[in-house]
């Protein structure tokens, strides 16, 4: 199997994603080099932790005093309410505890905060972490929550993915800085998009592309090709397109794209050359006034109309160099950006079947005059179409000075 995608990810079982201390360091730092004082004086909560080990607590726990941060919470789920098939096994922290309860311990979630020095060594660290139990579980959404979330400053965890829009409403709705993991497919639902789109979200900078790994349950089945067992016996999977979702500033949203102009990109754009096959001309939509634009690099410099751009671009989106209009999905069609509607249409997939659909109405539409033999195409209004993947609808930002 290829690498485990996210989207797998979906049921409540397969929530149990643990995030590398390294993964979490970077992409702090970024904050940290763009505002030196990004967390001074903050409640940091980190909520979906498992603080006994999770490395988010680790992490903020082991720099508090040098972030000069105000106060650190975080709590953990119950694992009663995580549906896990390993039987539950209390850490030795946990039962070595004077707080220990053999009833509570599977059925609450707990809390865990950091504010002072505890055992007078002048440090505030790891060490002087508190714990309890909650009366509750530990969902975010329960009441017992909600007090936590309002005295918190900023949130920072990994979420559980099968709650992902919920958890950054809850986080946006509260108007919280926040900083949290997501699979970059996040970008195109109707509960995020317009916030990226407002610059109220925005992607972090340190994951860009590639897999990342995080560690998983004793009783997570790793079948997937990109999996390893560590010597110490800690299972770790690969997982693509992660990044993490923010609006916490960072330096790199402000770095312009360095890009060609129209005609160079069509004479030394190998990739931007192949894809548009033989034709002389970026490919204009159908039902959009607009270019398509397949590859970021191949945004054509200084072209102020609207161009359609893969859903990465968001990796290097510069809110002063262009604006974001809108998305090629139906559920963006209030916008008023898409022209036409279709009636139905024949899909011909690869291998020749045809079949009455309403796709091509769920994004971007390209006319072509020969139907391609390597890929899936629309026929309506005896005309041909082929429909790219998910766009992106941008221009460039009128107040921009680089053309480059
Ligand atoms: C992706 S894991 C990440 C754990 C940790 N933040 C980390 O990155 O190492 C998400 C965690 O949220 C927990 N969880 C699932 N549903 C939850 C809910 N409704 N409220 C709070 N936590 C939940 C899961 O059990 C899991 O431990």
């Amino acid at each position: 199997m290829a690498n485990e995608n996210l989207g797998a990810a979906k049921q409540a079982k397969n929530d149990e994603f643990y995030t590398q201390y390294a993964d979490i360091e970077k992409e702090m730092n970024a904050y940290l080099d763009y505002d030196q004082d990004a967390f001074k004086d903050k409640t940091v909560l980190l909520p979906c932790d498992d603080p006994e080990w999770s490395n988010f607590t680790r992490y903020f726990a082991q720099n508090f005093q040098r972030f000069g941060m105000k106060k650190l919470i975080s709590t953990s789920y119950a694992y009663d309410s995580k549906h896990l098939t390993a039987p539950w096994q209390p850490t030795l922290f946990e039962s070595d505890s004077p707080h220990y309860d053999k009833k509570k311990s599977p059925a609450k979630g707990k809390i865990f905060t950091l504010d002072c020095d505890q055992n007078g060594n002048d440090k505030i660290d790891i060490n002087d972490l508190q714990w309890e139990y909650l009366d509750g579980d530990g969902d975010f959404r329960s009441r017992e929550i909600q007090p936590l979330l309002s005295e918190a400053d900023m949130v920072v965890t990994n979420p559980p993915f099968s709650l992902f829009r919920e958890f950054l409403s809850w986080v946006i709705n509260a108007r919280k800085q926040f900083s949290v993991i997501g699979n970059m497919n996040a970008i195109t639902y109707k509960e995020v998009f317009p916030l990226i789109r407002d610059n109220k979200t925005w992607l972090g900078p340190s994951i860009s592309s590639g897999d990342r790994e995080f560690e998983v349950p004793d009783s997570y089945p790793l079948e997937a090709a990109k999996s390893r067992i560590s010597k110490d016996g800690r299972r770790y999977l690969n997982i693509k397109g992660i990044r993490w979702f923010t609006n916490i500033e960072h330096g790199r949203r402000h770095q312009p794209l360095q890009l060609m102009n129209m005609e160079d990109n069509l004479r030394y754009n190998r990739k931007l050359i192949k894809a548009l096959g033989g034709a002389k001309e970026y490919r204009q939509y159908d039902n959009y006034d607009g270019i398509d634009v397949p590859f970021t690099d191949a945004i054509p410099a200084g072209y102020k109309g609207l161009m359609g751009v893969p859903i990465s671009f968001l990796d290097k989106y510069n809110p002063e160099q262009f604006q974001i209009f809108g998305i090629t999905q139906s559920w963006d069609d209030p916008t008023g950006l898409k022209q036409v509607i279709y009636p139905t249409q024949v899909q011909v997939s690869k291998n020749g079947k045809r079949s009455q659909v309403k796709k091509l109405n769920d994004g971007a539409a390209i006319q072509i005059k020969e139907p391609p033999s390597d890929s899936t195409y629309y026929e309506v209004n005896e005309k041909t179409f082929i429909k790219p993947y998910v766009r992106v609808l941008i221009r460039k930002n009128p107040g921009e000075k680089h053309e480059g």
